[in-house]
Protein backbone atom coordinates (compact mmCIF):
# COMPACT_ATOMS: atom_id res chain seq x y z
CA UNK A 1 0.00 0.00 0.00
CA UNK A 2 1.18 3.07 -0.92
CA UNK A 3 0.89 5.93 1.50
CA UNK A 4 1.76 8.89 -0.74
CA UNK A 5 0.86 8.52 -4.36
CA UNK A 6 1.84 11.49 -6.93
CA UNK A 7 -0.04 14.33 -5.67
CA UNK A 8 0.67 14.00 -2.40
CA UNK A 9 4.57 14.09 -3.39
CA UNK A 10 3.63 17.32 -5.27
CA UNK A 11 2.09 19.18 -2.29
CA UNK A 12 5.07 18.07 0.03
CA UNK A 13 7.61 20.01 -2.47
CA UNK A 14 5.55 22.46 -3.22
CA UNK A 15 5.40 23.69 0.62
CA UNK A 16 8.91 22.13 1.19
CA UNK A 17 10.52 24.71 -1.27
CA UNK A 18 8.55 27.66 -0.27
CA UNK A 19 10.16 26.41 3.25
CA UNK A 20 13.44 26.87 1.67
CA UNK A 21 12.28 30.42 -0.32
CA UNK A 22 11.67 32.02 3.27
CA UNK A 23 14.87 30.31 4.59
CA UNK A 24 16.82 32.13 1.93
CA UNK A 25 15.35 35.38 2.42
CA UNK A 26 16.12 35.48 6.12
CA UNK A 27 19.57 34.37 5.11
CA UNK A 28 19.96 37.22 2.59
CA UNK A 29 19.17 39.89 5.30
CA UNK A 30 21.54 38.58 7.85
CA UNK A 31 23.85 39.26 4.75
CA UNK A 32 22.98 43.08 5.09
CA UNK A 33 23.26 42.94 8.33
CA UNK A 34 26.89 41.40 8.34
CA UNK A 35 27.38 44.15 5.59
CA UNK A 36 26.22 46.83 7.86
CA UNK A 37 28.69 45.90 10.98
CA UNK A 38 31.78 45.41 8.11
CA UNK A 39 31.08 49.22 7.28
CA UNK A 40 31.83 50.51 10.33
CA UNK A 41 34.81 47.73 12.15
CA UNK A 42 36.68 46.59 8.85
CA UNK A 43 39.83 47.52 8.56
CA UNK A 44 39.71 49.21 12.15
CA UNK A 45 40.92 47.85 15.37
CA UNK A 46 38.54 45.37 16.91
CA UNK A 47 39.10 44.22 20.99
CA UNK A 48 37.07 41.68 21.43
CA UNK A 49 36.90 41.32 25.80
CA UNK A 50 36.00 37.77 27.27
CA UNK A 51 35.72 36.35 30.28
CA UNK A 52 37.25 32.88 30.22
CA UNK A 53 39.36 30.99 27.73
CA UNK A 54 36.55 29.15 25.59
CA UNK A 55 34.26 32.41 25.56
CA UNK A 56 35.73 33.49 21.91
CA UNK A 57 34.63 30.09 20.40
CA UNK A 58 31.15 29.19 22.29
CA UNK A 59 30.00 32.84 22.35
CA UNK A 60 32.05 34.50 19.30
CA UNK A 61 32.88 31.97 16.34
CA UNK A 62 30.88 33.68 13.75
CA UNK A 63 31.91 36.99 14.38
CA UNK A 64 35.61 35.95 14.68
CA UNK A 65 35.02 33.65 11.24
CA UNK A 66 33.56 36.93 9.85
CA UNK A 67 36.47 39.30 10.84
CA UNK A 68 39.14 37.21 10.33
CA UNK A 69 42.33 39.12 9.32
CA UNK A 70 40.77 41.86 10.60
CA UNK A 71 43.51 43.49 13.56
CA UNK A 72 41.92 41.68 16.77
CA UNK A 73 43.16 41.63 19.71
CA UNK A 74 41.10 39.42 22.57
CA UNK A 75 41.41 40.23 25.94
CA UNK A 76 40.56 37.45 27.75
CA UNK A 77 40.15 38.69 31.80
CA UNK A 78 40.98 35.65 33.89
CA UNK A 79 42.50 32.28 32.51
CA UNK A 80 39.81 30.16 33.49
CA UNK A 81 41.24 28.49 36.58
CA UNK A 82 38.02 27.54 38.82
CA UNK A 83 39.28 23.95 38.64
CA UNK A 84 42.89 24.69 39.02
CA UNK A 85 43.40 24.45 35.10
CA UNK A 86 44.12 27.95 34.41
CA UNK A 87 47.92 27.04 32.81
CA UNK A 88 46.63 24.33 30.74
CA UNK A 89 43.61 26.55 29.42
CA UNK A 90 46.36 29.84 28.51
CA UNK A 91 47.46 27.29 26.07
CA UNK A 92 44.56 26.07 24.99
CA UNK A 93 43.39 29.74 24.77
CA UNK A 94 46.62 30.43 22.53
CA UNK A 95 45.83 27.53 20.32
CA UNK A 96 41.93 28.28 19.79
CA UNK A 97 43.51 31.97 19.04
CA UNK A 98 45.86 30.92 16.28
CA UNK A 99 42.86 28.86 14.69
CA UNK A 100 41.17 32.17 14.16
CA UNK A 101 44.19 34.14 13.32
CA UNK A 102 43.73 37.12 16.35
CA UNK A 103 46.30 38.51 15.52
CA UNK A 104 46.90 40.23 19.81
CA UNK A 105 46.20 37.72 22.73
CA UNK A 106 46.16 39.08 26.41
CA UNK A 107 45.13 36.58 28.87
CA UNK A 108 44.89 38.03 32.63
CA UNK A 109 45.35 36.08 35.61
CA UNK A 110 44.97 38.64 38.37
CA UNK A 111 44.09 37.90 42.17
CA UNK A 112 40.77 40.26 41.88
CA UNK A 113 39.65 38.57 38.29
CA UNK A 114 39.43 34.84 38.99
CA UNK A 115 36.94 32.38 37.13
CA UNK A 116 34.15 31.16 39.51
CA UNK A 117 30.17 31.82 39.62
CA UNK A 118 30.67 32.72 43.10
CA UNK A 119 33.70 35.61 42.47
CA UNK A 120 32.71 38.70 42.18
CA UNK A 121 34.46 41.14 40.03
CA UNK A 122 35.31 44.74 40.76
CA UNK A 123 34.14 47.08 38.42
CA UNK A 124 37.46 49.14 38.53
CA UNK A 125 39.59 46.56 38.44
CA UNK A 126 37.60 45.44 34.76
CA UNK A 127 38.14 49.15 33.97
CA UNK A 128 41.66 49.59 35.05
CA UNK A 129 42.58 46.03 33.20
CA UNK A 130 40.79 46.94 29.85
CA UNK A 131 42.30 50.64 30.13
CA UNK A 132 45.63 49.44 30.05
CA UNK A 133 44.83 47.24 26.98
CA UNK A 134 42.94 50.21 25.22
CA UNK A 135 45.91 52.56 25.74
CA UNK A 136 48.34 50.38 24.18
CA UNK A 137 46.19 49.03 21.48
CA UNK A 138 43.91 51.70 20.65
CA UNK A 139 40.93 49.78 19.34
CA UNK A 140 38.20 51.81 17.43
CA UNK A 141 35.56 48.95 18.16
CA UNK A 142 35.26 47.42 21.55
CA UNK A 143 33.44 44.37 21.17
CA UNK A 144 31.88 42.67 24.44
CA UNK A 145 29.11 40.31 26.13
CA UNK A 146 25.59 42.18 26.95
CA UNK A 147 24.01 42.47 30.42
CA UNK A 148 22.60 39.00 30.29
CA UNK A 149 26.52 37.96 28.82
CA UNK A 150 24.58 34.92 27.67
CA UNK A 151 24.56 32.65 30.09
CA UNK A 152 24.37 35.33 33.07
CA UNK A 153 27.43 34.01 34.42
CA UNK A 154 28.59 36.84 36.94
CA UNK A 155 31.61 37.34 35.41
CA UNK A 156 30.82 37.88 31.62
CA UNK A 157 27.98 40.12 33.37
CA UNK A 158 30.43 41.93 35.52
CA UNK A 159 32.26 43.25 32.31
CA UNK A 160 29.63 44.89 29.92
CA UNK A 161 28.46 46.62 33.27
CA UNK A 162 32.52 47.58 33.76
CA UNK A 163 32.51 48.65 30.43
CA UNK A 164 29.79 50.97 30.63
CA UNK A 165 31.25 52.76 33.33
CA UNK A 166 34.58 52.96 31.42
CA UNK A 167 32.60 54.49 28.38
CA UNK A 168 31.66 57.66 31.07
CA UNK A 169 34.90 57.41 33.17
CA UNK A 170 37.19 57.96 30.24
CA UNK A 171 35.16 59.21 27.72
CA UNK A 172 37.83 61.67 26.46
CA UNK A 173 39.97 58.30 25.70
CA UNK A 174 37.56 56.61 23.87
CA UNK A 175 35.56 59.07 22.17
CA UNK A 176 35.94 57.47 18.83
CA UNK A 177 35.21 53.96 20.11
CA UNK A 178 32.66 51.93 18.76
CA UNK A 179 31.07 50.21 21.17
CA UNK A 180 28.83 46.31 20.82
CA UNK A 181 27.68 43.90 22.72
CA UNK A 182 26.66 40.45 22.15
CA UNK A 183 22.66 40.30 22.16
CA UNK A 184 21.79 37.62 24.63
CA UNK A 185 18.50 35.63 23.46
CA UNK A 186 16.00 33.45 25.58
CA UNK A 187 15.94 29.99 26.48
CA UNK A 188 14.10 28.59 23.72
CA UNK A 189 15.97 30.87 20.45
CA UNK A 190 19.64 29.75 22.44
CA UNK A 191 18.91 26.33 21.26
CA UNK A 192 17.59 25.82 17.94
CA UNK A 193 20.61 26.22 16.03
CA UNK A 194 20.48 27.60 12.53
CA UNK A 195 16.69 27.80 12.64
CA UNK A 196 17.84 31.30 15.00
CA UNK A 197 17.96 32.77 11.47
CA UNK A 198 14.19 33.52 11.43
CA UNK A 199 14.55 35.89 14.68
CA UNK A 200 18.33 37.14 14.08
CA UNK A 201 17.72 38.54 10.84
CA UNK A 202 15.68 41.49 12.33
CA UNK A 203 18.84 42.47 13.76
CA UNK A 204 20.82 45.61 13.07
CA UNK A 205 24.28 43.88 13.05
CA UNK A 206 24.36 40.08 12.90
CA UNK A 207 27.16 37.36 11.35
CA UNK A 208 26.68 33.97 10.20
CA UNK A 209 28.72 31.03 10.07
CA UNK A 210 26.74 28.17 7.94
CA UNK A 211 28.53 25.23 10.02
CA UNK A 212 29.37 24.02 13.46
CA UNK A 213 32.77 22.10 12.44
CA UNK A 214 34.80 25.63 12.65
CA UNK A 215 33.34 25.70 16.41
CA UNK A 216 33.85 21.80 16.69
CA UNK A 217 37.66 22.29 15.83
CA UNK A 218 38.24 25.72 17.98
CA UNK A 219 36.48 23.78 20.68
CA UNK A 220 38.81 20.55 20.21
CA UNK A 221 41.41 23.19 20.96
CA UNK A 222 39.96 23.67 24.61
CA UNK A 223 40.41 20.29 25.31
CA UNK A 224 40.17 20.29 28.92
CA UNK A 225 36.70 21.75 28.38
CA UNK A 226 35.03 19.94 25.85
CA UNK A 227 32.90 17.58 27.51
CA UNK A 228 29.46 16.27 26.40
CA UNK A 229 27.56 19.14 27.26
CA UNK A 230 29.61 21.48 25.00
CA UNK A 231 29.82 19.25 22.52
CA UNK A 232 25.71 19.42 22.68
CA UNK A 233 26.02 23.22 22.64
CA UNK A 234 28.16 23.47 19.58
CA UNK A 235 25.70 21.64 17.44
CA UNK A 236 22.71 23.24 18.92
CA UNK A 237 23.60 26.94 19.96
CA UNK A 238 22.40 29.71 17.73
CA UNK A 239 25.31 31.15 18.59
CA UNK A 240 27.83 28.41 16.90
CA UNK A 241 25.82 29.99 13.60
CA UNK A 242 25.36 33.65 14.27
CA UNK A 243 25.99 36.04 16.14
CA UNK A 244 23.82 39.43 16.92
CA UNK A 245 24.96 42.67 18.32
CA UNK A 246 23.79 46.26 19.70
CA UNK A 247 25.93 49.43 19.97
CA UNK A 248 25.70 50.66 23.69
C1 LIG B 1 47.31 45.99 14.77
O1 LIG B 1 47.29 47.18 15.51
C2 LIG B 1 48.43 47.35 16.33
C3 LIG B 1 48.22 48.58 17.20
O2 LIG B 1 48.10 49.73 16.44
C4 LIG B 1 49.65 47.46 15.46
O3 LIG B 1 50.80 47.60 16.27
C5 LIG B 1 49.77 46.18 14.66
O4 LIG B 1 50.86 46.28 13.76
C6 LIG B 1 48.50 45.92 13.87
N1 LIG B 1 48.62 44.60 13.30
C7 LIG B 1 48.21 44.33 12.06
C8 LIG B 1 48.38 42.94 11.63
O5 LIG B 1 47.73 45.17 11.32
ZN1 LIG C 1 32.59 32.47 30.20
Amino acid sequence: MYWLDWLDWMYFFKWYFILIQIVLIFITAIMFSSENLAKEIRGKKILLVTAHPDDEVMFFTPFLNYFRGENITLLCLSNGNSAGLGKIREKELEKAAKMFDIKGLEIIDKENLQDGMDKNWQTNEIITTVMKVVESFQPNAIITFDIAGVSRHPNHVAIRRAIAFLKTKHSKVVKDVGFWELESTGLIRKYIGFADVLFSSRSQYAVLSPSPILAWKAMSTHHSQFVWYRKLFVVFSRYIYMNTFRKF
